[in-house]
């Protein structure tokens, strides 16, 4: 039977995508060698960004699945060396990052970012409740708190201490009722102190979250993003291309700008949207009168206008307000109330809508695409 050439083989491991930064190996120059015996033994190295990379295993199978499909291959063999120094600056150069991702989130089956056109829609209360809510549902899941300015994950999810740093380096995010675990800049602050940080100080505190805490092995890891269509969602749109888009907005028919505003910055970042919900959506007195305090109707038409499934209706609720002060979601205290079911249900949509596997074998758009160089300095809170 006729051997591969090293050609086919090359194009057989465009198919091996590195799922943090959703590329081929081969288009990120991490194939060094490939090997083809008369026997039709085929042996690849790949050379990784980190030598203890947890996604070996990934790329081992990747490889060898991918290449033992060629005809004529009888055995494939994967080895691994670490890219140099001068190597990795390449990529980080093609890639536009001042430097590559660790494998913090390489375990993170799926990145979604709630966020609204507007401030004070509860874009915090439904990141602390769907997280509790996909926990329920048997999802290891995570919050992480994008927004610098106005944190809120400490006192919603109940946790706020200094987080300790791991032997490898990596900051432990801390365990919330329900087996949540938690990242937030206010885990870092005196109490109260105000963060002023601009624009690289931002990137960069949201890109150690991303990278250098020990994240682990998660289903869902859930992003609060502060209010408006910022440069903080520029910044996860380069540094997740996976992540996907929750919209939560309230029910007034005027909804219809922010529509537009949420569509116009999914577009610019490229970023798939997921779903809508609709919070404050009515409130219903103890004798059973229904009030549509805030209009009615806008979730609908932000779906209807992104082309997107309306994932729940949160209507208006005394107690989530209370228990989000409390720091226990009210999903985690009375799973059955109104509002818990509203969120239950939209959870369950979120699960129905996003994959349950590692989604490593989606390539990214191109890099060309995603090359706007951020920068920064060190973040002094993190930094010890
Ligand atoms: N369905 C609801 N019923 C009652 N109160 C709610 C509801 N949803 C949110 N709230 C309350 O409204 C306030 C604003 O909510 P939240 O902080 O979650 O909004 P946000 O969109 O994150 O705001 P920001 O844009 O400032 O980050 C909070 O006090 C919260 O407890
Ligand atoms: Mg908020």
């Amino acid at each position: 039977m006729a051997l591969p050439s090293t050609e086919q083989v090359t194009e057989a491991l465009t198919g091996v995508i590195d799922p943090e930064l959703r590329r081929s190996i081969v288009e990120l120059g991490m194939v060094r060698s490939i090997q083809i015996s008369d026997a039709g033994r085929v042996d690849v190295t790949v050379s990784l960004t980190t030598p203890g990379c947890p996604i070996r295993s990934h790329f081992q199978n990747a490889v060898s699945q991918e290449v033992s499909r060629l005809e004529g291959v009888s055995d494939v063999g994967v080895a691994f060396d670490v890219l140099s120094d001068q190597e990795k600056g390449r990529l980080q150069e093609a890639l536009g990052r001042p430097r590559l991702p660790q494998g913090a989130l390489a375990q993170v089956k799926n990145v979604i970012c709630v966020a609204s056109g507007k401030g004070g829609v509860g874009k915090s209360t439904m990141t602390a409740n769907l997280t509790a809510a996909l926990a329920v549902e048997g999802n290891s899941t995570g919050a992480l708190d994008c927004d610098v300015y106005g944190y809120s994950m400490p006192r919603m999810l109940g946790v706020n201490s200094r987080p300790e740093v791991s032997s490898e380096r990596k900051i432990l995010p801390l365990d919330a009722a329900g087996g949540i675990k938690v990242m937030s800049i206010g885990f870092f602050l005196e109490p109260n102190a105000a963060v002023v940080w601009r624009g690289p100080m931002l990137h960069k505190a949201i890109q150690q979250f991303l990278e250098d805490v020990d994240w682990g092995e998660l289903d869902y890891l859930l992003l609060d993003l502060p209010p408006g269509t910022g440069d903080v969602s520029m910044t996860l749109a380069q540094l997740l291309p996976q992540a996907k888009i929750l919209i939560v907005t309230t029910p007034q028919p005027a909804a219809q700008s922010v529509a537009r505003r949420a569509a116009d910055m999914a577009g610019k970042v490229d970023l798939e949207l997921l779903g809508v919900i609709e919070n404050m959506s009515g409130f219903t007195t103890p004798g059973g009168d229904r009030f549509t305090i805030f209009g009615e109707g806008g979730g609908q038409l932000l779906a209807d206008e992104l082309d997107i499934p309306l994932l729940g209706k949160v209507p208006l609720s005394q107690e989530l307000r209370q228990q989000a002060d409390e720091g226990v979601p009210l999903v985690l205290k009375d799973p059955d109330a109104p509002a818990s079911q509203a969120i239950r249900d939209a959870a369950r949509g979120l699960v129905a809508a996003t994959p349950q596997e590692l989604p490593v074998m989606q390539a990214a758009a191109p890099a060309a695409e995603l090359a706007t160089p951020i920068s920064g300095t060190e973040l002094p809170v993190l930094s010890q």
